[in-house]
């Protein structure tokens, strides 16, 4: 059995029976006359695709949206939201705020890029962002231009009125919309099969366990920020997928007494303002995983299962001793991270067993945390290394527990355990601290590859322990501006 795709497009309804459940969002669009939307790289990376999803709020009356890539998200993953694409923001003859900005700045040269600076400029407007620079700068960090070099984008972005509720076309047809998504709401688990493929979409904990049971060897589906791209780029079929991010309890984050609680559906974006909080440390790296887009898709949880050596959340969550809890047909186990990874993306998740949350205990008072990315660009970027330290010192200043996490030194994230070692019980002092890196050749021996040398990596890894002693001597400053060194 086989349901129709529902969602929301130009103020109407939309069905789609028997969609492939492997077809992007962008291959649907473009194939149905939908073409301002466009592709660039098909992976994530330029923007070019980027359209915005809307949502029902928890009222169920007013509607966020968010910027994501098309490209990369298969259409089941729109399946009851409304889709904004650059086609509907003009009101008739009458351009959106975002467009005239654009067009008044002359930010457009060949125009291939446009459609997309002006959606992720929509998404920032309706999120009521600002204009100053920062603010920007993050919504516009996911999307590249070949032509304007970029001055006159950013012009526009700065010169965009605020969102008046009274004028703003989406604000006014904001109950019409709310009403059409309420009828496609779906109270039930959705299936799409289509093309020799099928996806499952459960809506709680319970039918999710279910299926992942009966159906061990289908690919467990999230944001689609890595899934996406083993279609697009790899050419995989993915025939079985399990995409989880309709299960209301993984979509849960418990800001407890002495940890975060991470439902394995919470992405970046629904976790920053926690973490700002919690973590700025942590937040601060978060920032810089991929770009808007990518966070508003992408998840924590994705991020752990799918291991990757140069994955950006591990080091820390290494450092500061994170536990998994996995979920087998109603059986819960928790694992530490560090137990998590038995080999290059390879773990210790069992058949029929999926991640159901990502437990991060805060630093305890008096505990220095910092985590640092080295990447060759500071945006939409993969590391070169991570790394991530805590420290707590005993009252006579001695080293009471020193935990470091590194990415992109071996096959897994790790910690480095023979520098801990090294540093645990002596002195917190530039003579220690340096006659401990030595160490790090016990733990590592990182490979040379197109991000950098493993002569670059070995010397990056030592200056980093520097530059947290360094931090922990109260050199924030130096530690924050070059973070993106
Ligand atoms: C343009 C771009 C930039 C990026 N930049 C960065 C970056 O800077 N740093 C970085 O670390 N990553 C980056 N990524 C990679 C990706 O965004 C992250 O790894 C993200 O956290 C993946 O989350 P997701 O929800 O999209 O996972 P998905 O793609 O849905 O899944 C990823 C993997 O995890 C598995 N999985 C997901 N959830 C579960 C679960 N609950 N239980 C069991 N298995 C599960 C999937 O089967 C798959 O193997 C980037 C990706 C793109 C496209
Ligand atoms: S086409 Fe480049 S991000 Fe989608
Ligand atoms: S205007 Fe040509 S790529 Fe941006």
């Amino acid at each position: 059995m086989t349901d129709a795709l529902r969602f929301v497009l130009g103020g109407r309804v939309v069905e789609v029976p028997q969609a492939d459940p492997a077809m992007t969002v962008l291959q649907w669009l473009r194939a149905n006359g939908r073409c301002g939307t466009k592709e660039g790289c098909a992976e994530g990376d330029c923007g070019a695709c980027t359209v915005v999803l809307g949502e029902l709020d928890g009222g169920g009356h007013h509607l966020r949206y968010r910027a994501v890539n098309a490209c990369i998200l298969f259409l089941p993953q729109i399946d009851g939201k409304l889709l904004v694409t650059v086609e509907d923001l003009a009101d008739g003859p009458e351009l959106h705020p975002v467009q005239r900005a654009m067009m008044e700045n002359h930010a457009s040269q060949c125009g291939f890029c446009t459609p997309g600076f002006v959606m992720a400029l929509f998404a920032l407007h309706r999120t009521g962002g600002g204009t100053d620079d920062d603010t920007i700068h993050d919504a516009l960090a996911g999307n590249l231009c070949r032509c304007t070099g970029y001055r006159p984008i950013l012009d526009a972005a700065r010169s965009l009125p605020p969102k008046d509720p009274a004028t703003d076309r989406f604000d006014r047809a904001e109950g019409g919309l709310a009403t059409l998504l309420r009828s496609i709401a779906r109270p039930d688990a959705l299936t799409v099969s289509g093309q020799g493929r099928v996806l499952h979409q459960p809506k709680t904990l319970a039918d999710l366990s279910a299926l992942v049971l009966a159906h061990p060897k289908a690919t467990i589906l999230a944001g689609g920020t890595d899934v996406g791209l083993w279609v697009t780029k790899h050419l995989r079929t993915l025939p079985e997928v399990i995409h989880l991010a309709e299960v209301a309890e993984l979509r849960t984050l418990v800001e407890g007494e002495d940890r975060l609680d991470v439902g394995a559906a919470v992405t970046y974006t629904a976790l920053l303002p926690v973490l700002e909080r919690r973590l700025p440390a942590l937040a601060a790296l978060v920032r810089r995983i991929g770009a808007a887009q990518v966070r508003n898709s992408g998840t924590l949880g994705g991020n752990v299962a799918n291991g990757s050596p140069i994955g950006d959340s591990m080091p820390a969550l290494l450092a500061l001793g994170a536990e998994l809890v996995l979920h087998r047909d109603g059986q819960r186990r928790t694992v530490a991270l560090e137990d998590f990874y038995l080999g290059y993306r390879r773990s210790d998740l069992r058949e029929g067993e999926f991640l159901e949350r990502v437990l991060i205990p805060y630093p305890r008072p008096g505990d220095v945390f910092a985590t640092w990315k080295v990447s060759k660009r500071r945006d939409q970027d993969i590391s070169a290394v991570c790394a991530a330290f805590r420290l707590t010192l005993a009252e006579d200043g001695t080293v009471a527990e020193f935990r470091a996490g590194y990415g992109g030194m071996a096959a897994t994230p790790a910690r480095a355990r023979a520098l801990e070692a090294a540093l645990t019980g002596g002195s917190w002092s530039e003579a220690a601290v340096t006659a401990a890196l030595p160490a790090l050749d016990a733990d590592f021996t990182p490979l040379s590859d197109m991000r950098a040398s493993d002569r670059y990596r070995a010397a990056v890894a030592r200056n980093l322990v520097l530059r947290f002693l360094r931090h922990t001597g109260g050199e924030e400053a130096y530690a924050l501006e070059t973070a993106h060194a």
